[in-house]
């Protein structure tokens, strides 16, 4: 089943103006000299995604955006909706990083919620899962996988709609990554879970990411795993040099 990889750049809570529309526009002329075999995504922070849409506009380089609320619209001072992203020329939305999770205490359900109305809205939900060092340690990575697999996907998830990107929490920021046998292990699970969810056909075209200090020199091995259809990309995104020979790696 020909997945096509997606490579997406968590640019998390980096960059003012010149440096956000400068990194998108070097990778936004790269893409047009040179089309990677790869869809290409940055997520910068909320506050560049109209000004980076906008430098990037027909290029093909998609703009996400990396949380958004459960709710359309109301009382939530501070908080960004779905649909205002898509106002801005976004295509995506992260929910549930680990980094939310952990500072902002989300549960599943909220991130559940948060996808849903990504759907509503007409973005991708990106649903962010992983296991912290010591569930692994523990040996309960599969276990936490799949129970946050089954509490962040929507009713009404479809390939089209959601993306699933594996992120075990250690891995974040640290340069440590698991081998290529745990990856392949965990992403097959998640196969496994999506074929129980979806069906086997819908499944078949989910698209998995990986996301943990994926970088140019393990980004090739990585990508190459049967069940690995692309990288979240955090450090390495933020330099347009890494992140292109990171989209350069993929099938
Ligand atoms: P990293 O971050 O590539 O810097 O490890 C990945 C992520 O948090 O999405």
């Amino acid at each position: 089943m020909a997945r096509r990889p997606l490579i997406a750049g968590n640019w998390k809570m980096n960059g003012l103006t010149a440096d956000g529309v400068a990194l998108a526009t070097a990778l936004a002329a790269r893409i047009r000299e040179n089309p990677p075999a790869a869809d290409l995504l940055v997520c910068p922070p909320a506050t560049l995604v109209d000004r980076v849409a906008r430098a990037v506009e027909g290029s093909g380089l998609a703009v996400g955006g990396q949380d958004c609320h459960g709710e359309r619209s109301g009382a939530h001072t501070g908080d960004i909706a779905a649909a205002m992203l898509k106002d801005l020329g976004a295509g995506y939305v992260i929910v549930g990083h680990s980094e939310r999770r952990t500072d902002h205490g989300e549960t599943s359900a909220q991130v559940r919620a948060k996808a849903a109305a990504a759907h509503a809205a007409g973005l991708v939900a990106i649903v962010c899962l992983g296991e912290t060092e010591a569930e692994r340690d523990g040996g309960r990575t599969l276990a936490v996988v799949e129970a946050q697999f089954g509490g962040s996907l929507p009713e009404g998830a479809t390939p089209e709609n959601t993306v699933i990107a594996y992120e075990p929490v250690w891995a974040i920021g640290t340069g440590r990554t698991p081998t290529t046998a745990e990856v392949a292990e965990v992403h097959r699970t998640i196969r496994d879970l999506a074929e129980k969810a979806l069906g086997s056909a819908a499944a078949a075209r989910l698209r998995i990411l990986y996301g943990g200090s994926m970088k140019p020199s393990n980004a090739k091995e990585l990508l190459a795993l049967t069940d690995v259809d692309g990288g979240l990309i955090g450090g390495a995104s933020l330099k347009a040099e890494d992140f292109w020979a990171i989209a350069e790696s993929a099938r």
